[in-house]
């Protein structure tokens, strides 16, 4: 296998496939709306040919970005929340070796998140790691005044200019913003530092292949040129024109809308290895943001199995049937452990003997699969080859695409966030923010 396969087998006691053909006409319909961009959020469709835009010198300013990085710092903070800070992280926790935190000697410098919390203590808590450490920023805001992250750079930059001084600072602070616009354009330009743009026409959940995503990616020292190309070859296997039946990307949001339709209003993703965990965080913000509108859209929940089968594993088999799964799963394993064989077998595991561990994995997702299918739960497969840079950038392009298939199939503008600003209106009302007197009046009278 050599491309990421989409397996619906699982939702088939559910939905026909005379169900998905009938969805054919309306999917190519909506693809045809992306790509020509008359359908709704129409200047928001940046990303649709974004991965065969990206120059080689693109990619050579932010590499070189990186190595600057990489030489003055061992630990870089990746400031930035939401889709400002997913992708990223998506990404590094997929290809670091888990344990590479503990290790002593590490080829390319730990990147740290920040901005995605207003935690006290774990600011604080970074603080106190980072003050005798030889550390860096890369501020990452598409807005530019976004509260979270500006607090915490804020913070950060202030340790820096302790340490290094402000022209030492000023060589290992890097900001990616708005071309013009934003606090943070303003004080990036004010401080001299160098800076990336995250096009206009990108929203920030669709930003991972821009330098949102590259640039903390590239200083962790993954290949962002990998990354791209899966993103590209994913592109052509769902593009335009590709037949509905081919196009795993249209095939996933044409089943998830029939299963939505029958009743079906929570989407699992799961999956059976943890450094999928923040794969899982990267859609849940995709599909949630994209599709949790006008009162309608799937509510995305993500699970980490086997462990959460041992707690959210009861919920699932037998709570109220109103969900269904997506399970990303990996075929080949980079690393290959098996079970010894134990003379006086004690544990009662030579039964196991010889067998690797993934394939100990496989039969518990095979097992996992088989009983919620059959426990009312319809099952959808999102299979990657092996867990690299380069599957990852199919599949982060194959679920862009599929969301925005899917966010028109469910009749909203899949590329616009406007529930997002009610939590910060209140907040800058409580806080008495400057231009927010009548609010913190009127908020102040309810407590
Ligand atoms: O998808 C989005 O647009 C949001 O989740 C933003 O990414 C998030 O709010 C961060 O915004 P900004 O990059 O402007 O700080």
């Amino acid at each position: 296998m050599k491309a990421l396969e989409l397996d619906l087998s699982g939702i088939r006691s559910i939905v026909s496939d005379g169900e998905l053909h009938a969805l054919q006409e309306k999917s190519n319909e909506y693809t045809a709306q992306l790509h020509a961009g008359t359908g709704l959020g129409n200047d928001f469709l940046g990303w649709i040919n974004l991965p065969e835009e990206i120059t080689d010198s693109e990619f050579a300013e932010i590499e070189r970005a990186a190595r600057t990085l990489q030489e003055h710092c061992d630990y870089v903070v990746s400031i930035g929340i939401g889709g400002s800070y997913l992708g990223a992280r998506a990404v590094i926790e997929a290809l670091t070796p888990t344990f590479a935190a503990y290790r002593r000697e590490h080829s390319a410098p730990h990147v740290i998140f920040a901005g995605h919390n207003i935690g006290e203590d774990y600011l604080s808590e970074l603080v106190d790691f980072l003050s005798d450490k030889r550390f860096g920023i890369i501020n990452i805001s598409k807005s530019g005044t976004t509260t979270e992250p500006a607090i915490a750079f804020r913070v950060l930059k202030g340790l820096l200019e302790r340490q290094v001084g402000r022209d030492g600072a000023r060589e290992r602070i890097i900001a990616v913003t708005d071309r013009a616009k934003g606090a943070l354009r303003t004080l990036a330009d004010k401080e001299g530092y160098k800076t990336f743009v995250i096009p206009d026409n990108i929203g920030g959940r669709f930003s991972v292949l821009t330098p949102v995503g590259l640039l903390p990616i590239a200083v962790a020292g993954f290949d962002i040129r990998e990354l791209v190309r899966g993103a590209k070859d994913m592109k052509a296997r769902v593009d335009e024109g590709v037949p509905f039946d081919q196009n795993p990307s249209a095939l996933y949001a044409a089943a998830r809308n029939l299963l939505y339709q029958k009743g079906k209003k929570i989407e699992i993703l799961g999956n059976f290895h943890p450094k999928l965990h923040y794969i899982g965080e990267w859609w849940k913000q995709l599909y949630g943001e994209s599709e949790g509108k006008d009162h309608k859209g799937i509510f995305n929940a993500a699970v980490d199995f086997s462990a959460d089968l041992h707690s959210m594993g009861q919920w699932i088999q037998e709570g109220e049937r109103t969900i269904f799964e997506t399970i990303v799963s990996i075929a080949s394993p980079d690393t290959e452990l098996r079970i010894a064989s134990d003379a006086e077998n004690l544990d009662g595991l030579n039964y196991l003997a010889g067998k690797r561990i993934d394939e100990v994995n496989k039969m518990a997702e095979l097992g996992t699969r088989m009983a919620h299918i059959d426990g009312g739960v319809p099952n959808i497969r999102v299979i990657l080859p092996q867990l690299n840079a380069y599957y990852i950038g199919q599949l982060f392009y194959f679920f862009e695409k599929a969301v925005g298939i899917s966010g028109y199939m469910l009749e909203v503008n899949p590329f616009n966030q406007p529930g997002v600003e009610a939590y910060k209106k209140n907040m800058f009302a409580l806080l008495e923010k400057p231009g927010f007197e009548e609010e913190s009046k009127a908020i102040k009278s309810r407590l």
